[in-house]
């Protein structure tokens, strides 16, 4: 068997509050295989930019992560800064939702995407500048030559979204983590995105982790999904699997809210209740309060994660056929 390139553990991220303390992520696991694309989804609140964060030492100041991260079977969660510096420039890059907050507005692009290139590839200024232009090539900027020329405010919201995918490319990572990349979009900016992103799938061979609350792009992109509730994985398979057939009331009520071009807006149904208290979970299922299925041990006993057929698990008290 192979070594996964990207093995959680039981990771849990908790945070100091003045308040108590916010159990964002509460014993996760899953891997991932090297060139996989998998989604993570689930509503605001649910600890999939914290799962980030935490795997790449992004942490808040308060926060605090647990478990085991393991990276190309090598354990990076809680590395000293320098080592993680090397990793995430190199071998794991993120994108976020904002390009503008990741950019800087008083620099020319190319002169960023060529920084990064001479600081870790140690390439010269004229040789960065030549590799900047191909990636900005290769994610579909037209005219890339003379764009590396320009700065980011001169550019549109889609087209900085690909520019911060150029830049978290051009050190050839084997894992692109990317943040809700097309929130900020509109519809058919953010379908161009999605494709360029398979075609990097296709053309880099990296691995893809893609964080959303839009099951709607979920679809088309990733092979695997992996839904998120209160910091803990609800269910978990093919992408086919979990939206053919899901066996979680969470994941029946997150495709519920999806708009669909083939049912009237208002049949749409959004989970009735509040997002939970994180700072005061339930020992058992953390989406307990507002499940329709919840019964006697769903308030007191986390169910554990079991397989359903095939790579498809779930964790779930109720009874597979109820949930409909
Ligand atoms: N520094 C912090 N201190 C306290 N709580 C925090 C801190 N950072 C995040 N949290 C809390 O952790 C929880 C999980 O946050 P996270 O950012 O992972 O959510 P998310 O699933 O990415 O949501 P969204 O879809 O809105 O981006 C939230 O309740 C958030 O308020
Ligand atoms: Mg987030």
């Amino acid at each position: 068997m192979t070594t996964p390139l990207l093995q959680i553990d039981d990771l849990s991220v908790k945070f100091s509050t003045p308040d108590g303390t916010v159990s964002a992520v509460n014993g996760l696991s899953f891997d991932l295989d090297a060139g996989e694309t998998l989604a993570i989804v689930g509503e605001s609140g649910s600890g999939k930019t914290q799962l980030a964060f935490a795997t790449l030492g992004l942490l808040a100041r308060n926060g605090r992560a647990e478990g085991s991260v393991r990276f190309e079977g090598r354990e990076i969660l809680n590395l000293p800064e320098e080592k993680l510096n090397a990793i995430r420039a190199e071998k794991i890059s993120m994108i976020f939702q904002d390009p503008m907050t990741s950019l800087n507005p008083f620099m020319r692009v190319g002169d960023q995407m060529a920084e990064v290139l001479q600081l870790h590839k140690g390439l010269s200024k004229r040789r960065a500048l030549d590799e900047s232009a191909k990636m900005l090539d290769a994610v579909r900027i037209p005219d890339a030559k003379s764009r590396l020329r320009m700065y980011p405010h001169e550019f549109s919201g889609g087209m900085r979204q690909r520019i911060m995918i150029a830049m978290s490319l051009l050190c050839k990572p084997k894992l692109l983590i990317a943040d809700e990349p097309t929130t900020a979009l509109d519809v058919t900016v953010q379908a161009q995105i999605m494709a360029l992103m398979a075609d990097i799938q296709r053309d880099f061979g990296a691995a893809i982790i893609l964080i959303t609350h839009d099951l709607g792009i979920v679809a088309g992109a990733c092979e695997r999904t992996l839904v998120m509730y209160g910091g803990r994985v609800m269910e978990t398979g093919s992408t086919d699997e979990v939206f053919e057939n899901p066996t979680h009331p969470y994941t029946l009520g997150l495709l519920k809210a999806v708009p669909r071009l083939d049912m009237p807006q208002r049949d749409l149904q959004i989970i009735p209740g509040d997002p939970p208290d994180l700072t005061a979970l339930p020992p058992g299922c953390p989406f307990t309060a507002r499940c329709p299925l919840a019964h006697e041990p769903c308030p007191k006993i986390m169910p554990k994660l079991e397989t359903v057929t095939g790579t498809h698990l779930r964790a779930c008290h109720a009874d597979m056929e109820d949930v409909t």
